[in-house]
């Protein structure tokens, strides 16, 4: 015999956003994400990046060949499912950059202008050990700016987001920047980043000596304690950068004084895609704890020739939302919360129970907010029910009123009551008459 099934549980490294003020943890809070979303809308929109939305899953060899064959990404987190007999696999997406830079080329948008400001916001998923900040199921919002080699274009990136932050009341940040040259240049920081590794190798992980092979740069990406300790002393490919790269970053360095971000120059940050080149940067919260990864972007000027799109320069960002709502907190700044309703409606009887569901259609076909009883509760229940929802207004038929066909209003501050039409009581509940 079987017993009662277990209550089901979500996935490990999800959450459930609920539409309560009280979620235990901010990335639980509805509130939060619409603040946050519509920060992202505003600056993005003053800036003049149009949103776009891929789909959640693409080809897998879309990652494979982009993000990286030898990342840690494509190794080991992606969620990978068979497409039936249609050729390649599919994956949900892990990042969403490879998708934007397909939906440009895919849609011909290049033959319309040479020049594209994007941004977008959703979730990614990675199969990775879920902790406070990191989960299997997150949400980007990011930037790509496709089209320019400009390095004020690396500063605007930045700037937006910087703006967003401040915008949902997180100030405090440090900015990293780091340079991680071009294919010029990158030839010669290989074999120095070989030679440096390859007296070595024997102790390093099975990882690392798969990668010394196959992918030499992604050897720094290692977590294990022993390898990220010896790579600290490895060569730092900013000190090998050629003159264009060199002056690019320097160009980078300038616009950010000029517009007066901080940042540190942080020779570590290599990023753990492939296809970056140039500036890289990074935003740490000093408020969260090991997760503190606040974005992660930079330029990748051949990715989109890679893919088969024009041969144009780009640069971009990428921010966990579930993060930036994780500083907002830490900062003191919760977001507010949802605005109230404008009424509950309520029914003194079953006589009026049509006539007050009517009553309510007409209110939000008019533009107002609200809601009524579906559960046949006491008069004392509904106006309870009508507190508890925070509404601005009670508005109320009984058997009086349905004989004058008139509604009473109540003002739930305050408590002034009076008897009008239904019109009458919009206007009154628009605050456009008193
Ligand atoms: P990424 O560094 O892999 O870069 O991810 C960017 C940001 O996403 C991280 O800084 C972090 O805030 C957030 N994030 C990543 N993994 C998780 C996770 N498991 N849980 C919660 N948050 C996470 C990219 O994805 C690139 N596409 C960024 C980019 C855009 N570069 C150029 N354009």
């Amino acid at each position: 015999m079987s017993g009662p099934s277990p209550n089901p549980r979500r996935p490990e490294g999800t959450y459930d956003v609920l539409p309560v003020p009280h979620g235990s943890q901010p990335e639980e809070r509805l509130a939060g994400w619409l603040a946050l979303e519509s920060a992202v809308r505003s600056v993005c929109a003053r800036y003049g990046y149009q949103e776009i939305r891929p789909p959640l899953f693409e080809h897998t060899s879309l990652f494979a060949k982009s993000t990286g064959e030898v990342t840690d990404i494509v190794e080991k987190e992606m969620f990978t499912v068979p497409s039936r007999g249609e050729g390649d696999s599919y994956t949900f997406r892990p990042e969403i950059t490879p998708g934007a830079i397909r939906l440009l080329i895919e849609n011909r948008l290049f033959q319309q202008k040479a020049f594209w400001k994007v941004w977008y916001w959703g979730p990614n998923f990675r199969y990775e050990r879920p902790q406070k900040g990191r989960y299997r199921q997150f949400v980007q919002m990011g930037v790509e700016a496709v089209g320019s080699h400009d390095p004020l274009l690396d500063v605007e990136t930045m700037a937006v987001y910087a703006e967003i932050l401040r915008l949902v009341g997180v100030m405090k940040f440090d900015v990293r920047i780091n340079t991680m040259g071009c294919p010029a240049c990158r030839g010669g920081y290989r074999e120095a980043l070989r030679a440096f590794l390859e007296p070595h190798l024997a102790s390093y992980c099975g990882n690392c000596r798969r990668r010394f092979e196959r992918n030499v740069l992604r050897v720094l990406d290692c977590k294990v304690p022993e390898d990220a300790r010896r790579n600290e002393s490895a060569p730092a490919i900013a000190d090998q950068v050629c003159a264009g790269c060199r002056a690019h970053f320097e160009a980078v360095q300038a616009g950010l004084r000029s517009v007066g971000l901080a940042f540190a120059v942080d020779k570590k940050i290599v990023r753990g895609l492939d296809y970056y080149t140039r500036t890289v940067y990074e935003f740490a919260s000093p408020l969260l704890g090991a997760q503190n990864a606040l974005v992660g972007g930079g330029r990748y000027d051949t990715l989109v020739a890679s893919m088969g799109g024009p041969d144009v320069g780009a640069v971009g960002f990428a921010a966990g939302a579930e993060r930036v709502l994780l500083a907002m907190r830490e900062s003191g700044r919760p977001a507010a919360g949802l605005p109230p309703p404008d009424f509950f409606a309520v029914a003194a009887d079953e006589a009026a129970r049509g006539e007050i569901f009517l009553a309510a259609q007409t209110m939000r076909a008019a533009g107002l907010s609200g809601d009524l009883d579906y559960e046949r509760r006491s008069v004392k229940a509904q106006m309870r029910a009508a507190n508890k929802t925070g509404a601005r207004y009670a508005v109320f038929i009984g058997a009086e009123e349905l004989a004058r066909r008139a509604v009473k209003i109540k003002r739930m501050e305050g408590g002034d009551e009076g008897v009008m039409s239904l019109d009458e009581a919009i206007r009154v509940i628009k605050g456009e008459t008193r």
